[in-house]
């Protein structure tokens, strides 16, 4: 049930060159979002993905998976043990893609190997004002939320969520996107460490270090070792 707003994990520069990649037709190949839909996805599914073949897809990807690990709120929140890879899409005018769960179970992009689809990862790559409509709506316990963030800022949301992006009505919305399976497959866990891990933080700056930090620093690690799997 946890949204999590990551802002700048690209900075402006990175967001120009991975623009500029997109819109070379020497670089990138579109095809359509349905070649990686299921069966039940591929109906509501209208957009373009580049195909992972194009010339300029490895070192794009590369670039959006070493800015989300560099980033220490997705660390501390998501816990990453396996990240697929990256991929791009955009949706153009009367482009949508309807209320759906995404599968499961994806690949590693560095083995190959099945992977468990715990957290899904939205990185905006165009400013809201260069399109209208194509927001990212989640839904949780609390209801349904509309996201739709500044060029650069990445959205952190469960897998397991019930999602869709709303027709784009003017202009092009791009993004990238990938699933991580986390070390701690349980998502209250997981917010629990997170809660943990920022009050330390946080009490590091207020108070600094001292014996009861250094307990509550055992009881994180601790903790993680308990629900962490190998
Ligand atoms: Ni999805």
């Amino acid at each position: 049930t946890m949204l999590l707003h990551l802002p700048a994990v690209l900075t402006p520069a990175q967001c120009h060159h991975l623009r500029t990649t997109l819109s070379d037709p020497a670089q990138r190949r579109w095809q359509s979002g349905r070649a990686t839909a299921g069966a039940q996805a591929a109906a509501l599914k209208h957009n373009r993905q580049i195909d992972p073949t194009s010339p300029g897809y490895a070192a794009a990807a590369a670039l959006i998976r070493d800015a989300l690990l560099a980033q220490p709120l997705y660390q501390s929140a998501v816990l990453p043990a396996q990240l697929t890879a990256p991929m791009f899409n955009a949706y153009g005018a009367g482009e949508a893609y309807g209320l759906h769960v995404d599968a499961a179970i994806q690949r590693s992009g560095s083995t190959g190997l099945p992977l468990r689809t715990d957290v899904s990862t939205t990185v905006f790559l165009n400013d809201p004002d260069e399109y209208d409509g194509g927001e990212l709506v989640v839904q949780d316990l609390y209801g349904c939320h509309d996201i739709k963030l500044a060029a650069g800022d990445a959205l952190v949301y469960p897998a397991s969520s019930l999602h869709q992006v709303l027709p784009v009505r003017r202009g092009e919305r791009l993004a990238s996107f990938l699933w991580a399976q986390s070390l701690v497959r349980d998502p209250a866990q997981r917010q629990s460490l997170l809660d943990l891990d920022l009050s330390i933080q946080s009490l590091r700056q207020t108070v600094g270090d001292g014996a009861d930090l250094q307990r509550l620093t055992q009881l994180y690690h601790n903790l993680l070792r308990q629900w962490a799997e190998s």
